[in-house]
């Protein structure tokens, strides 16, 4: 055994290649997938949070993650396409700097999975309650739709979404691919209904003062809207089913990011523009942050009529509110209702894999990749992760949930950019589907956007990514240093079941999964 414990890629291949999938993705269906992928609470719930964080700069906020997540498309796509089994960042790294750092990533993608599918719960929650009140007239108690952040108990609605989730995944639900260009579809009609509405009404003394907060402050709101662009990696991890993928994977990567990007930034103008997006200050003048106590009182002082965006839980739908059209804010609350969950279900369903496929490295115990007799699933894993996501949707904001969930995310895609560059020095040979154009120059910036973007996070989320990595660590020492496959000398990857798809990420919608039915 090697010293590092680096799993082979060629046992880790071995797996695939018993795997082969059809190359029936084109360019366009790729940048559909990603689209869906990224398209969710980011932008229909933190951009208020991003305003709080950067005024009108928040413009600049969403190139600059755009630009970080861009890059480390590039090198995730590498990767994918030479090792498209899985696992994604957490095999990548085992194959490429061994079983310690591997489990680290792995249990860095628990904060950006499960925390993502938490976020987006919450986000789900605030447009939900805001359906409820305008369609059926009924209010919701304050204190069972808020944590206590903003002085409530319980956010029950984004419990009862991620348990429902939860249930779904049990029975084994896919999205279909009709299902994700349904969705796809009706996000892109809200956005785009928004922009229609909101960027002819703007006004160019909204965007002044533009940065209120500086530069800080909007690399700070990048670091949070980061969150709007996860999910891209839907499309990298569909390499082994693309058409000339050298080509394609490109287009679908960065297609589906620029396209988000300028519909995000007309979406940010049109918030700005038409309705303002300053930050609320404090009674002395001070700087709030999103999703705090203060904020939430400080919120509690304005009339509805003049409720800041910042203040808004659902940001989109309430400027349309403000700025005259009421039915169009209630009925694109109504599309974010509908739409959103989807991403809680690709968020958790890539969490129960990634667990899965730990578990079945001997790094994790194994009655989690225990698979239900009836339904095929990994009940218990799914179980154990739906309740993890329910209880920190219940008690903890939207905001401070995205950031935790960004701090594992940049970790994942950091170890993606080195290993980039470590692959192509030690295994210079290995065939690669697709490789990284100006890969010196690119794995380097994208290595040092995360870097950059990582020490812009909340001082909260940076204890919590740290904290949650030294608990990960002191777990692997105790159970599986000395339980894992690499160190007992099992080299090959064991099958999943056929209706488990080995993927570290979602089913991708539309999509063949490997002995598994049409996703
Ligand atoms: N990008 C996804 C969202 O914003 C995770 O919900």
């Amino acid at each position: 055994m090697n010293k590092w414990r680096v799993k082979s890629l060629d046992s880790i291949l071995a797996t695939a290649e018993k795997k082969s999938l059809a190359r029936s993705l084109g360019a366009f269906q790729l940048t559909m997938l990603g689209i869906g992928g990224i398209i969710g609470t980011g932008i229909f719930v933190l951009t208020a949070e991003a305003a709080q964080l950067a005024g009108p700069g928040m413009l600049i906020s969403f190139v600059l993650s755009a630009l970080v997540c861009g890059l480390a498309a590039l090198c995730y796509a590498e990767l994918a396409a030479m090792v498209p089994v899985s696992g994604s960042a957490y095999t990548y790294s085992y194959a490429t700097f061994g079983e310690i750092l591997a489990w680290i990533v792995g249990w860095a993608l628990v904060l950006e999975y499960a925390v993502a599918a938490s976020a987006v719960a919450v986000g789900w929650s605030g447009y939900m309650v805001g359906v409820i009140q305008n369609f059926a007239g009924i209010t919701l108690p304050v204190e069972l739709v808020n944590g206590p952040y903003a002085g409530g108990l319980i956010n029950l609605p984004a419990v009862v979404i991620a348990l429902a989730v939860t249930w779904l995944l049990v029975l084994g639900t896919k999205e279909s691919a009709t299902v994700n260009a349904v969705l796809v579809a009706v996000k892109v009609a809200a956005l785009a209904a928004f922009v229609a509405l909101a960027v002819p009404a703007a006004q160019a003394d909204k965007f002044v003062p533009f940065m209120p907060l500086g530069v800080t402050g909007a690399i700070s709101a990048a670091s949070i809207i980061f969150f709007a662009f996860v999910g891209f990696d839907a499309v990298s991890t569909a390499a082994e089913e693309t058409k000339d993928p050298q080509k394609n994977i490109p287009i679908g990567l960065v297609g589906s990011l620029v396209i988000c990007t300028i519909f995000y930034m007309l979406v940010g103008a049109g918030v700005i523009g038409a309705y303002g997006a300053q930050p609320v200050f404090g009674p002395a003048g001070e700087a709030l942050a999103p999703g705090s106590l203060e904020l939430a009182e400080q919120c509690k002082s304005y009339a509805e009529a003049t409720l800041p965006v910042v203040c808004s839980k659902e940001a989109l739908a309430h400027v349309l509110r403000m700025i005259g059209h009421p039915g169009i804010g209630n009925v694109l609350g109504l599309a974010a209702g509908f739409a959103l969950p989807s991403v809680v279900l690709m968020m958790m369903f890539a969490q129960t894999r990634v667990f899965f496929v730990m578990s079945r490295d001997g790094l994790l115990p194994a009655a989690l990749s225990k698979v239900h007799p009836k339904y095929k699933t990994p009940h218990v894993v799914t179980i154990i992760t739906g309740l993890g996501v329910a209880v920190s949707a219940a008690f903890f904001p939207v905001g401070q949930l995205a950031s935790v969930s960004n701090g594992g995310t940049l970790c994942a895609f950091f170890f993606v950019s080195l290993a980039i560059m470590t692959l192509r020095r030690t295994d210079p040979s290995r065939r690669r589907v697709f490789r990284t154009p100006a890969v010196w120059l690119v794995a380097p910036l994208a290595a040092l956007g995360c870097l950059l973007l990582f020490a812009f996070l909340s001082i909260e989320a940076q204890m919590v990514f740290f904290g949650w990595a030294a608990i990960g660590l002191v777990f692997y020492f105790v159970y599986g240093r000395s339980r894992s496959n690499v160190a007992r000398g099992v080299t090959e990857v064991g099958e999943l079941s056929a209706d488990v798809p080995p993927q570290g990420v979602p089913p991708l919608p539309g999509i063949h999964t490997p002995g598994g039915k049409d996703a």
